[in-house]
């Protein structure tokens, strides 16, 4: 495909709607709040929002700048930015993180199908929260009926995909994203009204830092990644489709600070509740599955509410995984030369194939495990807290260290038409804290620090 015919989005509101629905999925509302209950609560909160003031936003507008300057996809960009250079290599990492995540993803999508399918039912409702943990768990270490949902959701992922950027993705964001927003609201309004509401809350915005540790920093850190979809180009596929005018700087922190909204919010959700009905909220992998159905039945009109729910959670995970899997299919059409159909139909059968491991790795894979992990927790662990963070530190590098300024600032600004104050704390940010803090950080986990100290 040659630069002039590339698609692109239509409308303004389209570009920032597209890249929120990228970023606002399930690493909002299912694995922060998991994330945020197994870390300490309010401690690993202000990590969080740090790590995503300092390396998330900055990284984004980097993603932002590659991606509309060469007009590529993920892997195809560094090639425009540091021609003749291994830097590509990157861009493959960008590409088998989104086969990788999209492994594990997928699954947990495929139960949010299945719990709209239990709302409708009436399956959700007239259950002890030791019913919900033990059907929950039934359910996903079957075989067939997971792995079933999974593959409706790859198949419904694979079908926007393949009609196209700006009917397919463009205009499901903009139809999904401002109902997302609507329910979520309501859903906080009900859960901060719960008995004993107060206890959820503390949980979550008092910190002691005492808890503090190095696992808690990196999972912060992986967590901003994971959420704001950046560190393997994902961004960067997106802002190839973006106008000459967008605004980069607006778009970036538009969709920083909605994303993390999002989060907040869907932390007020869970958390009040998994105190209100007792529940730990170290739970794990399953804390929205089973905290939400006992607040939802708690409720008049509990089935409409969880319905409503599942759907919206359905919908941010379809936002998102087409945005995975559209790094994917951009790689290979365009890099291969496939056709768009074909392109897609490989990424969402590589998809399939690891979406069955991860799936049965909660039923009958429960022993087979990598480094101790089980193979879902082990695609989350390898993209999130390495692949991701490793993306994001030689992005910041390469950009920061290899890229004119000059050309920088130019695509940032518009070509000077839009000012951007903060250039130089930027410049800085990606030069050296950036770096230097991921690198800190990876070695903090591997208890270098410690090692000294002794
Ligand atoms: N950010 C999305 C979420 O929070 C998931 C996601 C989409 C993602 N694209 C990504 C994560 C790229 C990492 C990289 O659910």
């Amino acid at each position: 495909m040659t630069q002039d015919n590339r698609a692109t989005f239509g409308s303004k509101i389209g570009v920032i709607l597209a890249s929120v629905g990228s970023a606002v999925g399930l690493g909002n509302i299912w694995r922060f709040p998991y994330e945020t209950g197994q870390n300490g609560g309010a401690a690993f909160l202000l990590v969080y929002c740090l790590c995503v003031l300092l390396l998330g936003l900055p990284l984004m507008l980097t993603e932002f700048f590659i991606g509309r300057y060469s007009r590529k996809n993920t892997a195809g960009a560094f090639q425009v930015i540091a021609p003749g250079t291994k830097w590509n290599l990157l861009g493959y990492n960008g590409v088998i993180a989104a086969f990788l995540i999209l492994g594990f993803y997928s699954v947990v999508a495929g139960w949010t199908l299945e719990y709209i399918y239990q709302s409708l039912s009436g399956a959700l409702s007239g259950k002890t929260a030791e019913q919900f943990t033990q059907d929950f768990n039934l359910f996903n270490s079957g075989i067939f009926r997971p792995i079933l949902w999974t593959f409706a959701f790859i198949a419904l992922t694979h079908f926007i995909i393949t009609s196209g950027v700006k009917s397919g993705i463009e205009r499901s964001s903009k139809i999904m994203m401002p109902i997302l927003f609507l329910i979520l609201v309501i859903l906080c309004i009900r859960s901060v009204t719960l008995p004993d509401a107060s206890v959820g809350l503390k949980f979550l915005f008092h910190p002691d830092f005492g808890k503090i540790t190095s696992s808690v920093v990196l999972s912060s850190m992986g967590q901003a990644f994971f959420s704001l979809s950046v560190g393997m180009g994902c961004l960067i596929t997106y802002a190839s489709y973006f106008g000459k005018n967008t605004n980069l700087q607006k778009t970036a922190l538009s969709v920083t600070l909605l994303d993390t909204l999002v989060a907040i919010l869907a932390g007020v959700i869970i958390f009040p509740a998994v105190f209100s009905f007792g529940i730990k909220p170290s739970a794990g992998p399953e804390l929205v599955f089973i905290t939400l159905p006992n607040v939802f039945q708690h409720l008049p009109l509990g089935g409409l509410w969880s319905f409503v729910f599942y759907v919206l959670l359905a919908i941010a995970a379809l936002t998102s995984t087409i945005s995975l899997h559209e790094v994917a299919t951009a790689y290979i059409l365009e890099e291969h030369h496939f056709t768009r159909k074909r392109a897609a139909f490989i990424v969402s059968a590589g998809v399939m194939f690891l979406g069955i491991i991860s799936s049965l790795s909660f039923g009958v894979l429960k022993d087979f495990t990598i480094f101790g992990l089980t193979f879902f927790n082990f695609l989350d662990y390898v993209t999130a807290k390495i692949m991701l963070p490793f993306g994001g530190m030689l992005t910041c590098i390469l950009v920061g260290w290899r890229v004119d300024r000059k050309i920088l600032k130019a695509e940032l600004t518009n070509k000077g038409t839009i000012p951007f104050y903060f250039f130089n704390i930027y410049a800085f940010i990606l030069k050296y804290i950036a770096p230097v803090a991921i690198v800190l950080i990876f070695l903090n986990e591997l208890g270098l620090f410690k090692w000294i100290e002794k």
